[in-house]
């Protein structure tokens, strides 16, 4: 997200304490483990366009373990504006905001001025990459489908005259350039020769006017009803798609994350309004001056109606995406799942705003035989849950279920709808943690431990707010931490064993609680999150680029990714990390996922060039990236083998 909001990602007031992959089967059975392995039988290839992916038994990657080889990216001696990867590597680019998507019929170039119209916008590559997803179709390593968020905007970049000239044509391309891309992708030549396809019969942009539907216990609740929708069940559009999720059945989860900040609210806003932080002037986006839906004064439910968790099937370009009540609502950062034993789905996820929370949901039934047909109900039951860390190490899964403890009409609760319009609140109630902004989870598919990215928390343990605790334990959190827990037992249990990773920060800062405890590579503000099938660690950064340089910052690089072998961490230390990626100059690196043979690897490069001053003056001077083709700097996504042909990392 921009910088610009972490200021605002605060709207805990609450008492209480403060504290994927799985479009391949066979890593699927390696998330059931080998008790789950008869249970494998139960269940086919989500779609016959899944499968056939190498894992940890296939003998060539097998015997590399977690092992990592590369040598690490040096600390560059100034933010550049490159990309730089480790000897013995390439990237380029693949899919940059403004490439058309591949619909056939219908691929608008992009125009270098930013003058695309709306109508063109929605066919095209939309701004600010984050999570993503690579399809494999008929277990291909060199033909897939991204399925890739786009964030948010920056309007400054995306109109000709920037923000100078607002109206509802500037308002339809900024909601045209958010949402999610399904892209075909194919390797045409050795090594580094992927491309878009050009015509592609899955492509496809789903946008935050796209029609979805609403499902679930919430689904047509009095507070999901607004005057365009009175039966509460179709929205239009999904917005500030942040991290993702993939389900065993072969779907994309995209995750709605700040959506407070599209929606202007009222000088006085009620007990509820503010506890997610809506308030007048709170309208950064400014949609709602032309876009009346936006403008809660006028239609309060409509913001009810965002930060949920989005079901998109990326083989069917006709079909609706779903907005998955039964996982919460929240401001969503990701979605990481994994099965139990017995096949349910179990889905971890953060929420990035500080003070707030982390939850899980696991299903009611398991996974069936047949693809997405076969299991479109199933993330619409099961329960939901959020975490309570205990100082001692041992931490507890919460139920947020309606009629249970403090959970009634007495508390302000009707009903289970309620409940989850109301997350937040419900577990305010139930003195769940509060957390230093959970970004992405990741769960490993060897040995089933789970991750969280704490990114940071500038306020934690200032006047006023909450302090510190074993689970965040440093005040002015400005370099950020990674929890792992270990659930007691099977992925649905309620009770699991927690330890902080790594504290992220500088050995040489002269800040105590800035130091942290890596060994190896410095970063800070830790985001993206991804174990990869050989449980290697991929981590991705976003410090603040206009922090970057200064204070607790000074030393680090521009925003990078980083891969870790979880089994180097000590006791007396952190574990030993290595930066295999510096992006370039005001840019985050997020999004990272590999192909089945682990020997492609994609990566997303979101907002080079960030600056808040280029929202309002497109021709600012003080820009400082034009990557990656000169001109506007543009978000993509980036392709990275390996000369040599081998596993990435490896
Ligand atoms: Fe969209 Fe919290 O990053
Ligand atoms: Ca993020
Ligand atoms: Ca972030």
């Amino acid at each position: 997200m921009p910088k610009d909001f972490s200021l605002m990602e605060d709207s805990n007031r609450s008492a209480n304490p403060s504290l994927h992959q799985v479009s391949d089967p066979a890593r699927r059975v390696l998330l059931r483990g080998a008790a789950g392995a008869s249970a494998a039988a139960l269940l086919a290839p989500a779609a016959g366009a899944l499968g056939g992916c190498a894992t940890p038994t296939d003998p060539a990657i097998a015997s590399l373990g977690r092992r990592i080889g590369f040598a690490s990216v040096p600390m560059p001696a100034s933010a550049t504006d490159t990309l730089t990867v480790p000897p013995g590597y390439t990237a380029s680019v693949l899919y940059r905001w403004g490439d058309p998507v591949g619909v056939p019929g219908a691929m608008p170039a992009f125009a270098p001025d930013a003058s695309n119209s709306a109508a063109e916008q929605a066919l095209q590559a939309g701004m600010h990459h984050d999570g993503m997803h690579y399809f494999a179709i008929e277990g291909s390593s060199r033909r897939g489908l991204l399925a890739l968020n786009h964030e948010y905007t920056d309007d400054g970049l995306l109109h000709p005259q920037g923000m100078a000239i607002w109206g509802p044509e500037q308002v339809a391309k900024s909601i045209a350039a958010h949402g999610v891309s399904i892209a075909e992708v194919e390797r045409k030549a050795p090594g580094n020769g992927w491309q878009l396809a050009r015509a592609s019969r899955y492509a496809r942009r789903i946008t935050a006017a796209t029609p979805c539907t609403i499902a679930g216990p919430a689904a047509g609740h009095p507070l999901l009803r607004t005057n365009a929708d009175p039966g509460g069940t179709r929205v239009l559009g999904t917005l500030n798609n942040c991290a993702h999720g993939v389900t065993p059945w072969g779907t994309y989860l995209s995750c709605e994350e700040n959506f407070v900040f599209y929606f202007e609210g009222p000088v006085r806003p009620d007990t509820h309004q503010r506890r997610w932080g809506l308030q007048a002037g709170g309208g950064f986006f400014r949609w709602h001056e032309h876009e009346k839906r936006f403008d809660a004064r006028l239609e309060p439910n409509e913001f009810n109606r965002f930060g949920w968790v989005v079901e998109i099937d990326p083989f069917d370009p006709q079909s609706t995406p779903i907005k998955r009540t039964a996982l919460g609502r929240a401001a969503h950062e990701g979605a990481a799942t994994g099965q139990t034993d017995d096949g349910r789905v179990v889905v971890y996820m953060g929420e990035d705003a500080r003070f707030e929370y982390i939850y899980k949901f696991v299903s009611r039934d398991a996974v069936r035989r047949g693809g997405f047909k076969a299991n479109r109900e199933l993330l619409n039951h099961g329960t939901l849950y959020v975490a309570k860390f205990e100082a001692d190490g041992s931490g507890r899964w919460l139920p947020l279920v309606h009629g249970q403890g403090p959970l009634t009409a007495a508390h302000g609760f009707a009903d289970q709808g309620e409940v989850l319009v109301k997350t937040r609140q419900a577990s305010d109630l139930l003195g769940a943690t509060k957390m230093d902004r959970a970004e992405w989870t990741a769960i490993d598919p060897i040995n089933k431990e789970i991750y969280v990215t704490l990114t940071n928390n500038s306020q934690r343990g200032a006047s006023g707010q909450p302090a510190v605790d074993a689970a965040n334990p440093r005040a002015y959190n400005t370099m950020g931490h990674i929890l792992r827990w270990r659930e007691d037992g099977d992925l649905d249990a309620t009770r699991f064993a927690w330890t902080h990773f790594v504290l992220a920060g500088d050995p040489a800062n002269a800040r105590p609680g800035a130091r942290g405890n890596i060994r190896g590579d410095i970063f800070g503000s830790p985001d993206g999150l991804w174990v990869d099938p050989r449980g290697v660690l991929w981590i991705g950064t976003d410090v603040s680029p206009t922090a970057l340089g200064k204070g607790d910052y000074a030393r680090l690089p521009n925003n990078q990714m980083l891969a870790c072998d979880p089994s180097t961490a000590a006791a007396e230390g952190g574990p030993d990390i290595r930066r295999f990626l510096v992006g370039p100059a005001g840019s985050e690196v997020t999004g990272s996922v590999m192909t089945p043979d682990l020997r492609t690897l994609f990566v997303n490069i979101q907002h080079p060039g960030e600056s808040p001053s280029e929202r309002a003056d497109p021709a600012n001077p003080s820009r400082i990236s034009n990557w990656p083709d000169g001109g506007r700097p543009r978000s993509a996504t980036v392709v990275i083998t390996k000369d040599d042909g081998g596993v990435i990392g490896s």
